[in-house]
């Protein structure tokens, strides 16, 4: 056995996203104790930042030492309870994840669906929640990784917040890559993943949760099934005035890496990297569509970070996407679920979304479909 190297790659897929030096080099640090002021000290840093991306003031905002799929099960974990009735909005895979999730909690799912591409329908939600008036928490991906569609969260947590429900979004695919404001929007319960538009390896999950919603897991009266993901034990460690309890050690390298990623996102600037997420879909839509290139979602709903493509007729999937990894290191994503086949996914993520990778996967697709006139588009488009 040797030691492993990998390849360099350029990650345009759904995720992780391309990692920035600057987050590995910090990822490279000494080992030092989880329960080491200096670290604490840190560990209270990095909640801040947090409140700075999630736009929250919420004091239980920190990461969850396991990936998105973690942070998801601990919003489901901690605020379900069994008999407790649910609302799902799905439009794509990871709503199925959240019904899993509920049932596995003893909860009752009432899924409200819409079709694959489309955002949810907030029309949809407040029929739901009438026929439903027992409805404890509604929830919904806020950006659904698989088709690429944005939903509109302030009115989806406005419509369940008249009907006393509280609200649970995903957001591993939006966070850092598109408006999105916890406090302003009311949402309660909220995850992420680091591996996405915030650039860092993936493995950690941003999670924030509101007064009402600390209150409502602070009330129950059935223990947590979890006994590593419930809150009221890992508070010990990462909460508001808390002794640093220990509770698991936590992935301290990994850490430093959220915490690396988070500076550079308050240097560049929240808005400003929602804004350069846009600028590059824009020119990387110009130059897709020149190709004869559509869209899977309608413009007004469209992901800049995820940008799903329809496969041109005849073209050969698997045989187009092994091409641009071995002649051009870049990866994109293929379909999931009912998408699987149909289309691809093309993530403009974090570090990843610049103008280099936009005028590189035009050209890459050029030369593996034999079309010509992506580059030039959006050459064009950057000049303005
Ligand atoms: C919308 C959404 N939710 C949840 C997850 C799960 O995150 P992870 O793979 O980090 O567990 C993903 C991952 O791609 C996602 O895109």
């Amino acid at each position: 056995m040797n030691s492993f190297n990998p390849p360099v790659r350029i990650l345009m897929g759904p995720g992780p996203s391309d990692v920035h030096p600057r987050i590995l080099e910090a990822m490279s640090r000494p080992t030092i104790g989880h329960l080491d002021p200096v670290f604490v000290g840190m560990m209270d840093e990095v909640k801040t930042m947090l409140q700075y991306v999630f736009q929250t003031e919420n004091p239980l905002t920190m990461p969850v030492s396991a990936p998105g799929s973690a942070g998801m099960e601990s919003c489901f974990v901690n605020l379900v309870e069994p008999g407790d009735e649910v609302i799902v909005c799905r439009n794509g895979v990871f709503g199925s994840r959240m019904l899993e999730n509920i049932t596995r909690c003893g909860g009752k799912a009432i899924m409200v669906d819409d079709a694959w591409g489309k955002a949810i329908d907030p029309q949809k939600l407040e029929d739901a929640l009438k026929a439903n008036p027992n409805a404890k928490i509604v929830a919904f991906v806020h950006a659904e990784t698989s088709t690429g569609a944005l939903s509109d969260a302030k009115t989806l947590c406005d419509i369940a917040h008249q009907h006393n429900c509280l609200t649970i979004a995903d957001t591993v695919t939006s966070l850092g890559g598109v408006e999105l404001r916890v406090d302003d929007w009311g949402i309660d319960a909220i995850y992420s993943g680091t591996q996405k538009c915030l650039s860092c390896t993936p493995g950690l999950s941003p999670v924030s949760f509101s007064d009402a919603a600390l209150e409502a897991i602070k009330s129950r009266k059935t223990p947590v099934q979890s006994w590593f993901l419930d809150l009221n034990l890992v508070m010990g460690y990462w909460g508001e005035n808390a002794k640093r309890a220990y509770h698991h050690t936590a992935p301290i390298n990994a850490l430093y890496g959220l915490h690396e990623a988070l500076v550079m996102i308050k240097e560049e600037g929240l808005e400003n990297a929602w804004a350069r997420h846009a600028k590059h879909h824009l020119a990387l839509r110009a130059g897709l569509e020149a190709m004869g290139i559509t869209f899977v979602v309608d413009e007004a709903d469209r992901l800049p970070q995820l940008n799903a493509v329809n496969i041109p007729d005849g073209v050969d999937d698997a045989a187009v996407r092994t091409q641009l990894l071995n002649e051009f290191g870049l990866e994109i994503g293929a379909g999931l679920g009912e998408m699987a086949g149909k289309i691809w996914r093309i993530g403009l993520m974090g570090t990843a979304c610049s103008q280099r990778n936009v005028m590189l996967c035009l050209s890459a697709l050029e030369t593996a479909l034999g079309t010509s006139g992506g580059v030039e588009a959006a050459a064009t488009h950057y000049k303005g």
